[in-house]
């Protein structure tokens, strides 16, 4: 296993779209090991291969209840809604308050190919909902209600929308 960069915000290849793995080979297993160790490294709960510069549908997430990896995932099922706050590894420091479903279920596909799925609450329903926007491009960032202090997470008195305009 080996360290990689994590591509940080002002990288272009955050907005790209990722492709559909098709080759579940020893490329893919060493890929998913790397991310592992990286975000494991970085202590985040998640992290796609985007993050790691390789365009491919590929994520791990742990938020503490083991190792999860997701190829090709998909979300086939929501329930409910939360608000809380939520960083990623490629905006270091930054935390915004972002809504997702309570409760998500995903389809994807294991390092073998095989079909498989998952469903969480909380904090393991969030991560699947960011990672997952990360292999169309989206960032936890475009769907913040505001951004909030790094350090105590509570409500900076300039809204998101002004950050943009300075
Ligand atoms: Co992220």
């Amino acid at each position: 296993m080996a360290l990689r960069k994590i591509v940080t915000s002002k990288d272009p290849i955050l907005r790209k779209k990722s492709r559909t793995v098709e080759a579940f080979d020893e490329k893919l297993g060493i890929l998913l090991d790397d991310m592992k160790e990286t975000m494991y490294k970085h202590e985040g709960v998640g992290l796609a291969a985007v993050q790691v510069g390789i365009l491919k549908r590929a994520i791990v997430i742990d938020v503490g209840e083991g190792l999860i990896e997701l190829i090709n995932p998909v979300i086939i099922k929501t329930k409910g809604s939360q608000e809380d706050s939520e960083g990623c590894l490629s905006f270091p420091n930054e935390f915004g308050l972002v809504e997702r479903p309570n409760e998500v279920t995903v389809r994807a596909q294991n390092r073998k190919g095989e079909t498989i799925e998952y469903s969480g609450t909380g904090l393991l329903a969030r991560a699947f909902c960011h990672e997952i926007d990360h292999l169309d491009g989206v960032l936890f960032v475009d769907r913040a209600k505001e951004m909030l202090e790094p350090e105590h997470n509570r409500p900076r008195r300039r809204r998101f929308f002004d950050r943009l305009e300075r």
